[in-house]
């Protein structure tokens, strides 16, 4: 073997060796796959719900993602923290369980795998098709670090059956905050709301920055359009999270098939309910879920729909 083949070879090698001990060993609790790019932006996703546990744009940074300390690993629990997937149910909005039974699923396979990205395939089973949502699809998820360190996802899904279905859908990522009380999100003034504290009353935003003195459970859509030239270059919209404790702001690109987003903090009562996530833990993290949600998505059989989302970090 030339020297050149070896060293490729070597690399391929000790990257397998490494994304096999993270996938034995489990980073945290969960079996996952690390990535890590040349400029040394990394993430980890669990193979458990394909289900993004951190992300670090740059080197030595810590993950933009909050997962709660108090978060559960087993192989019935949702993830409290990173990027849980919903699907095919966004939280109560139909007969299955909240938030649908993807980011609870075992059975996520690597479909492909290189070093700045992996992708998961979830396809129907006997326990889906014993479920409230029986029908038969396959969903692949996309994870991939770019090569500035951003975060970018695309969720395909398929309709693999013969007959038309329908579902609702978000990735409902936890952006981790120094101190929810002085962060705000941005981005939805004069965009329509269901507000889930009053029963989905529907309300117009008003405000340009969205602050948190309580309670926040919004589905935001359909959301303000984004130009053909966003930065993943899919007619995406941007939404941002400012956060001036940590001097940064968070830029969430979507493309246009995620038409609404979700903004959540559960302050004191709620935190407080929830076995999984400690008490205060609230200060330090805000929901924002790129989804389609108000208008459920219908797919006849053999169509697809897909989806994508794109996250950067800015001072
Ligand atoms: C949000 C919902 O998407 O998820 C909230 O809008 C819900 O109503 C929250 O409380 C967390 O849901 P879960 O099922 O992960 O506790």
């Amino acid at each position: 073997m030339r020297p050149l083949q070896s060293a490729c070879a070597l690399t391929i090698f000790s990257s397998l060796i490494v994304n096999l001990l993270a996938m034995s060993q489990g980073a945290g609790q969960a079996a996952t796959v690390s990535l890590r790019n040349s400029v040394g932006s990394k993430l980890e996703v669990a193979k458990h719900g394909a289900h993004v546990l951190t992300w670090s744009p740059g080197v030595n940074e810590e993950s933009v993602l909050f997962v709660s300390p108090a978060a559960k690993f087993g192989p019935q629990d949702a993830i409290r923290g990173g990027i849980p997937i919903c699907f095919p149910q966004f939280g109560p909005r139909g007969a299955l369980e909240q938030h649908g039974f993807c980011r609870k699923n075992n059975d996520w396979a690597i479909a492909k795998q290189d070093e700045k990205s992996v992708e998961f395939e979830l396809k129907d089973s006997e326990s889906t098709r014993a479920s409230a949502w029986p029908h038969t699809f396959q969903v692949n998820y996309l994870v991939e670090l770019t090569d500035e360190g951003n975060l970018a996802t695309k969720m395909k899904v398929k309709n693999t059956g013969s007959e038309q279905f329908t579902f609702t859908c978000a990735l409902h990522t936890y952006f981790g905050v120094g101190d929810i009380s002085s962060t705000s999100v941005e981005g939805l003034r004069g965009c329509e709301y269901e507000d889930s504290l009053q029963g989905g009353k529907v309300l117009q935003e008003q405000e340009d920055a969205i602050r948190f003195e309580g309670e926040v459970d919004r589905v935001y859509g359909p959301t303000p359009q984004g130009d053909e030239s966003g930065e993943d270059g899919e007619g995406t919209a941007e939404i941002e999270i400012k956060d001036q404790s940590h001097k940064r702001r968070i830029c969430i690109f979507k493309s246009s098939s995620f038409p609404d987003a979700v903004v959540w903090n559960p302050w004191i009562e709620k935190s407080q309910k929830m076995a999984d996530l400690p008490d205060d833990a609230y200060k330090r993290f805000v929901c924002v879920e790129v989804g389609a949600i108000r208008q459920p998505v219908s797919l006849q059989p053999q169509q697809e729909w897909e989806a994508s989302q794109a996250i950067s970090v800015k001072s």
